[in-house]
């Protein structure tokens, strides 16, 4: 594992690792393009920040964590000064969760010295609507800071993936609008909440907390879950569903909730009913310390993937697990043989992969089950054409292989 605390070695490092591979490349027909997953942090890692590390490792060539404790996302009278700085526990644990590097670089070297001239640095500014609800209600500025550096970190390490943890749901939400409204090409991949047996949700901040403080912050997710069992028993009003929470908080009165709210999960506004999915969250003080938690209320049916070779039998069994559950059946193949036609019939060389992503990324496609006769196959139409039988022509299957295994029509 390397550490690097300077920009260049960084870079330099990623770039020599990335040429290798494309000098490999050039011998071997078939090795593919590093990837590389980046796990931005603050650093005294724990179980939370490990299962983002080990989903990085999983996906990727390469794994890249930050740690940066990042001065312009703590406001004035927050605790800047005295979070937990353990830069050589963690490195022992990156290097022990198979990290590749960890870049750990000072406020100086990020930021040059326009920090200390009046913040004169540019800044990334999320949509006012997305920092007008939780935390961003409290914490002035928190969210640009948050933004600047995560567009730094991508900028710098320029990664395929990047991971971050629901348990800052609000920080998830404004990262994916800030790479989508600037165009940043990465996957940004969400990560569960790792919570410890008593079901506090593991924090950096909990090291603040006393023994009796921390059984108190249990409530926090008690509360939560109070919330989300009236959920499932089919009430989606978020007035009830505040009052279930702030009624459990009540029962430890040392708690003070900042503030409950339940949000769009996207977009961060305020909802009065669940209609597909809410984020209800939480943040209170304890003592002097101040904590979060969320849980998201999912009012949709499941979804269920199967995958495996061609010609198995995959779509005959996915049909009849639809039917029997009532669930949608969502037929990628006949999507694929939609794309196949299309691009057929556009007169489009099959493997000019721009010109087919300029194509896919313009065109609509609609689906419609007929699971009254099994096995079925769905209608379909692309730009409003009734292409049912004309994707089922030996033509397009002969070519849809060909189109499915590009990443322009995977990914979308
Ligand atoms: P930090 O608080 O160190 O968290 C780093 C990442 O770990 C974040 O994506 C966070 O959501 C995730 N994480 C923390 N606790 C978790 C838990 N219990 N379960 C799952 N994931 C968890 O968040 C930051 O740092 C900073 O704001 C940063 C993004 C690095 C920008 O400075």
């Amino acid at each position: 594992m390397r550490l690097f605390t300077t920009v260049a070695g960084l870079r330099c490092y990623l770039h020599l690792r990335r040429s290798e591979q494309e000098r490999a490349g050039q011998k071997l027909a078939d090795a593919n393009p590093v990837t590389v997953g980046l796990v931005p942090t603050m650093g005294a890692l724990h179980r939370g920040h490990l299962s983002l590390i080990h989903r990085a490792r999983q996906d990727n060539h390469l794994v890249v964590v930050s740690i940066f404790i990042n001065p312009l996302q703590f406001g004035a009278n927050e605790d800047f000064q005295t979070y937990p700085r353990t830069l050589e526990q963690d490195q022992q644990q990156c290097e022990q969760a198979g990290v590749d590097v960890v870049f750990a670089p000072t406020a100086s070297e990020l930021y040059g010295t326009v920090l200390s001239v009046n913040n004169a640095l540019t800044q990334v500014l999320p949509p006012a609507a997305a920092i007008a609800s939780l935390c961003g209600r409290f914490r002035p500025g928190h969210f640009e800071g948050v933004a600047t550096v995560v567009t730094k970190l991508l900028n710098l390490v320029q990664p395929d993936r990047a991971y971050f943890g629901q348990k800052d749901a609000q920080q998830l939400a404004i990262v994916q609008r800030v790479v989508a409204d600037l165009n940043v090409p990465v996957e940004i991949v969400s990560c569960p909440i790792v919570r410890e047996m008593s079901g506090l949700a593991l924090s950096s901040r909990n090291q603040y907390l006393t023994e009796e403080e921390r059984s108190q912050a249990t409530v926090l997710y008690r509360s939560l879950q109070q919330a989300e069992q009236l959920f499932r028993a089919g009430n989606l009003k978020s007035s009830d569903l505040l009052t279930a929470v702030q009624a459990e908080l009540t029962t430890v009165p040392t708690v003070k909730p900042e503030y409950v709210e339940l949000v769009d999960p996207v977009t961060l506004a305020p909802l009065e009913w669940v209609e597909e999915s809410g984020l209800l969250a939480i943040a209170a003080h304890i003592g002097s310390t101040r904590l979060i938690d969320n849980v998201v209320l999912r009012n949709r049916q499941p979804i269920l993937a199967i995958d495996g070779p061609a010609g198995v039998g995959k779509s005959t069994v996915v049909r009849q697990v639809a039917q029997t559950l009532g669930l949608l059946y969502l037929d990628t193949g006949a999507m694929y043989r939609a794309v196949t036609w299309l691009v057929m019939q556009s007169g489009v060389a099959l493997d000019d992969q721009p010109a087919i992503a300029e194509l896919v990324s313009q065109c609509q496609l609609e689906l419609e089950n007929q699971v009254k006769s099994l096995p079925s196959t769905p209608k379909v139409w692309v730009n409003g054409q009734d292409v049912t039988q004309a994707i089922r022509s030996a033509e397009v299957t002969a070519h849809v292989s060909t189109i499915a295994a590009q990443p322009a029509v995977s990914d979308r």
